[in-house]
């Protein structure tokens, strides 16, 4: 059964689409549903009444836990008003890990704080099983000096070369703005986000699914990082767009034999305990106090393989065969 939905995004009711999943069968889920912020999807009308709205999101968080296997985990993002109900809710059925906090300015909403994140649940189905793996950032730096933002005081020498353990505030990845890099869709998600919670909380050919594709960012995280993949999604020209982008797309996010993420040129998030291989790659100074001054960055020879468009068509170079590898992903 699972076989007819594996590396697909399927066009339906997502409510429906779930039912037919098996019962602990999937890796990870990722829910990034409808905000009920009247925004103009094509074939959904995100203007539901209160009660019809939660009823509604109570039945397809119910299926997401449902279908996650007792070693997956559970990621839901909205805005915080809706995931204090969803919360509640879970609560019931899984085992709460993080709030993670995304910062990503949002509109205002009339006479209120400024909303300046939206937050992802993440929830396991067993927290005694949960497969999760620690996951580095690279530091945060001053734009124009380079220096580390953050005053590490007498730690400097303890400092890791490459970057902080991940928290649950998300400073450094940001939504997609600009109209070229955006699909003819309302609220598409950055793919490096999604890279990072795939590559915590799953292993190479693991099953990631997704009950509102979209135009397929989780999908296309999960080919880039080697997993396996399913979308489920309503509206039919979302599905046409997530597929077409998915045939550029190859399994090879890499860096040497270790999954990485990547955002333009450098290396965004990566597994702690891959480190220990992944450092040859890295020109690191010899005074750990150096890091202080200057990003570390990747030795031209490093072994990357990333998938770059040309034209359209998604091509893999190794860094340093062409200038516009600096060109990225997006
Ligand atoms: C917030 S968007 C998801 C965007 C996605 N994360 C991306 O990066 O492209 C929500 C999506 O849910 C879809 N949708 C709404 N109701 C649905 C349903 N019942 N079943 C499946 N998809 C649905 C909408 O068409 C919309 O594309």
């Amino acid at each position: 059964m699972l076989a007819h939905y594996l590396n697909k995004i399927i066009q339906g009711d997502c409510l429906e689409l779930l039912k037919q999943i098996p019962a602990n069968s999937i890796d990870m889920t990722f829910a990034d549903p409808p905000f009920n912020l009247k925004k103009g999807y094509k074939s959904y009308r995100d203007q539901l009444a209160l009660q019809e709205y939660l009823h509604w999101c109570e039945q397809w968080i119910f299926e997401m836990v449902r279908i996650t296997k007792p070693t997956g985990s559970i990621f839901l993002h909205n805005i915080p008003k809706w995931l204090s109900y969803y919360a509640s809710f879970l609560n019931q059925i899984a085992d709460f890990k993080h709030w993670i906090s995304w910062d990503a300015p949002t509109s205002p909403m009339g006479k209120t704080l400024q909303p300046n994140h939206y937050g992802i649940l993440f929830y396991a189905k067993e927290a005694n099983q949960l497969k999760f793996y620690e996951v580095r950032y690279p530091h945060k730096r001053d734009r124009k000096s380079s220096y580390l933002l953050k005053d590490y005081g007498g730690k400097k020498t303890i400092l890791h070369p490459y970057g902080s353990l991940v928290s649950d505030v998300w400073t450094d990845i940001h939504r997609v703005r600009h109209n070229k890099h955006r699909d003819e869709h309302p609220c598409q998600l950055p793919i490096h986000l999604l890279e990072r919670i795939i590559l915590m909380t799953t292993d190479e050919n693991d099953i990631v699914l997704d009950p509102f594709s979209g135009t397929g960012t989780t999908a296309i995280a999960a080919k880039r990082l080697g997993r396996n993949y399913i979308g489920l999604e309503l509206d039919a020209d979302y599905v046409q767009i997530a597929e077409k982008k998915l045939a550029q797309e190859s399994s090879c996010s890499k860096l040497g034999d270790w999954w990485v993420s990547f955002f333009l040129n450098q290396v965004v998030t990566l597994r702690d305990e891959d480190w220990q291989y992944l450092q040859a790659f890295f020109d690191i100074p010899a005074k750990p106090q150096e890091v202080d001054a200057k990003p570390i960055v990747l030795k031209p020879t490093a072994p990357v393989s990333v998938p770059l468009r040309s034209h359209g068509k998604a091509v893999i170079q190794k860094k340093g065969q062409s200038d516009s590898w600096q060109d990225g992903l997006f």
